[in-house]
């Protein structure tokens, strides 16, 4: 067993192994482990040998300058990410392939080509120049999911304007702090969208935004929902009105490897977001090249992340990454369970796609709906499943892999941060054997480590802290207009390495465990626990669907382990289930990790982007008020906690 001292103690052990299927091997973009040691020889060179993919203007004279903690990678080179995403497989000959199979809530569906794309995008930046954006002016962008939103994002980056794109689910307050922060004088926005069954608003949204961001001086409005909305004369206008009337062609701004792409703000669990910021050319080397890689990306690949673009999964794998690759995508706008929960299965089924990826809440949802709903539909197009955002539980993983995957298809659980820009750590499908609840290695060229407090490396077997010792070229370059939080956040911890915030674990044979965010472990008589492996634990038993576990304060033991937990559909909640899970983890983890309390709720408190909040269900736990609700999905979730009352104790 793990010793004391130990930063965070392993404790949950998994030992099912799947190597890759030999028939996926056969022909898979990567299918032995040379990358990984010509990249660590030289992982320079290798970075510049992969940025040949990419296509330049100008090619760059330095490959990295690194001046602790401040990178810069391709300096000298020029290109522009909206050539690399578009223009240049219309020019090979492939402006028939489709760029995205889009389907709208209602079931509204239409497909664009490569070709359409480039189309739209000319006409988006020539009315945004018409409106007076210039090189380097903010865009902020707050859409629902529609192929505007792509569109816009390109035509952006076309002209040399960087984006900040505000997730359609934030609130005006959320979208007037980015616009403030981020200095954006212009906004592009649509009247709605739709969202389970019924559109929501987003230009109101936005109207009471502006109405307290002066600086604003356009407004570009998509028309989705035909819904009434406010138009301000001299501010605002139709997208359908402006876009379609520019010419077609728009002369690409050559952009230097180090401007800025975009901002992309995330809350941080504490204090004032952050702008997140990127630059072109390492960014789009960084998400294609892991785009191609870890999804094993074939030319007749349909590929689904069913991410929003609001987040940077969005981001990097339905904008960047895939359409540098050349990819045909499917862009889904609504919720999984409107108007059945069958919903992506038909969508699998209608397109024949052949990778999905999403989040683990997503896969925990449908097996909490149950297994039939995906019976109802051929998903036998599939050949690669990808995760993201959170670990994901082992037996979330099995359900995965075998009632979505059909037992065939690869599981690539892959780690990164919006910090990170692309994904660090990662199976190669084609060569990695898989554990399940394991993101496995750093992907070739990455460098990373698990240390303790003082920051030394851990020996295999133990927990720490994660961290990435060497820049990489998807890498933050700041955060905006705050340099100094830059550094304090990620390089002071551990001097020279970027600490991520994230507990893990090696096993004896140095597969990466993510253990969860730091703030997240709990104190139990001096052990140091993760709540990843402690809700693992209760996922593995069958009647489990979801479990949340946090510290509670404890005179005896410091802290106590309350767990919150979601049943599967049709599985009743009773005090004598809960003995029986409390005893299922003491079995399996180790008697001081008995929970004390196992509380049955219907939900969980989620940011929007699906991470369980375990603040405030720890202020739950110790009967707290309430810390901050702002950044809650259904801020209702908490208080049905607090009123529900089936719970068993510990007695002892
Ligand atoms: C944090 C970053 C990366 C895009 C979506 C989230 C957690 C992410 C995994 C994974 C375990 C994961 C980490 C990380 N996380 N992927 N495969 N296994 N944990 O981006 O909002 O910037 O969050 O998400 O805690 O630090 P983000």
């Amino acid at each position: 067993m793990a010793q004391q001292s130990d930063a965070i103690e392993a404790l949950y052990g998994e030992n099912r192994k799947f190597p890759p299927p030999p028939e996926f091997q056969a022909r898979a973009v990567v299918s032995d482990d040379e990358i990984y040691r010509r990249a660590e020889a030289d992982p320079e060179a290798f970075w510049a040998e992969q940025a040949e993919t990419l296509d330049w203007f100008k090619p760059w004279d330095t490959v990295l300058e690194w001046e602790p903690p401040f990178a810069k990678w391709f300096t000298g080179g020029k290109l522009n990410a909206s050539v690399n995403c578009v223009d240049r497989h219309v020019a090979a000959g492939r402006g028939d392939k489709v760029a995205y199979y889009f389907e709208g809530e209602p079931g509204d569906r239409r497909a664009l080509t490569y070709a359409e794309l480039l189309t739209e995008v000319c006409r988006c930046a020539n009315a945004l120049k018409e409106l007076g954006v210039r090189r380097g002016d903010r865009v902020a962008i707050y859409m629902p999911m529609v192929l505007e939103l792509p569109i816009a994002i390109l035509a952006c980056a076309r002209i040399g304007a960087p984006h900040t794109v505000v997730f359609g689910g934030f609130s005006a307050e959320a979208l007037r702090d980015r616009i403030l922060d981020a200095d954006a004088r212009f906004v592009i926005t649509a009247d709605g969208g739709y969202r389970r069954g019924k559109p929501f608003a987003l230009k109101a949204q936005a109207d009471r935004a502006l109405a307290e961001t002066p600086a604003v001086r356009n407004v570009l409005v998509v028309r989705r929902t035909g819904e009434e909305v406010a138009m301000q004369g001299g501010r605002d206008l139709w997208w359908h009105e402006v876009v379609a009337r520019q010419a077609d062609e728009c002369e690409p701004e050559q952009m230097d490897s180090e401007d800025m792409l975009y901002l992309l703000y995330t809350s941080g669990s504490t204090g004032k977001p952050k702008g997140i910021l990127h630059t072109t050319a390492g960014y789009l080397l960084g998400t294609s090249f892991t785009h191609r890689h870890v999804f094993d990306l074939q030319d007749d690949d349909i590929y689904w992340c069913a991410a929003d673009i609001g987040w940077v999964t969005g981001h990097s794998y339905i904008v960047y990454g895939p359409l540098a690759n050349g990819a045909t995508g499917v862009l889904y706008e609504g919720t999984p369970d409107y108007p059945g929960f069958d919903r992506w299965w038909e969508i699998i089924e209608r397109y024949g796609v052949t990778i999905l990826y999403c989040a683990p809440t997503a896969i925990r949802a449908h097996m909490k709906w149950g297994a039939e709903h995906a019976g109802k539909h051929d998903l036998s197009s599939l050949r690669l499943l990808g995760s993201v955002g959170e670990p994901i539980n082992p037996e979330a993983w099995i359900w995965y892999h075998q009632t979505i995957g059909g037992g065939r298809c690869p599981i690539v659980d892959t780690w990164w941060q919006t910090e990170t820009g692309s994904i660090l750590i990662s199976p190669l499908p084609g060569v990695t054997t898989t554990k399940p609840g394991s993101a496995t290695f750093p992907l070739p060229g990455i460098g990373a480590d698990v240390v303790d407090e003082a920051g030394n490396s851990v020996p295999l077997g133990r927990g720490g802290y994660l961290v990435l010792t060497r820049p990489w070229p998807s890498m933050l370059r700041g955060i905006y207009g705050d340099p100094e939080r830059y550094k304090e956040t990620y390089w002071s911890r551990y001097p020279g390495k970027y600490f991520v915030g994230d507990g893990c674990k090696r096993d004896d044979e140095g597969y990466y465990w993510l253990l969860g965010r730091v703030d997240d472990v709990m104190n139990i008589s001096g052990h140091r626990i993760s709540t990843t492996e402690i809700e693992s634990s209760l996922v593995s038993d069958p009647r489990v669907a979801e479990a949340a576990v946090v510290g509670q304060p404890d005179p005896v033991t410091g802290e106590a382990i309350f767990c919150f937990v979601i049943l599967r559909s049709g599985v009743t909640a009773s005090p004598e289930l809960g003995q029986e899970l409390r005893q299922h983890v003491a079995k399996q983890i180790g008697a001081f990790a008995r929970p004390k309390t196992v509380m049955f709720t219907p939900d969980l408190p989620k940011t929007r982007s699906g991470k369980i909040m375990r603040r405030l269900l720890r202020d739950v736990a110790s009967g707290r008020t309430l810390g901050d609700t702002t950044t809650l999905a259904d801020a209702s979730v908490v208080e049905q906690i607090r009123a529900a009352s089936t719970s068993a104790k510990s007695d002892e």
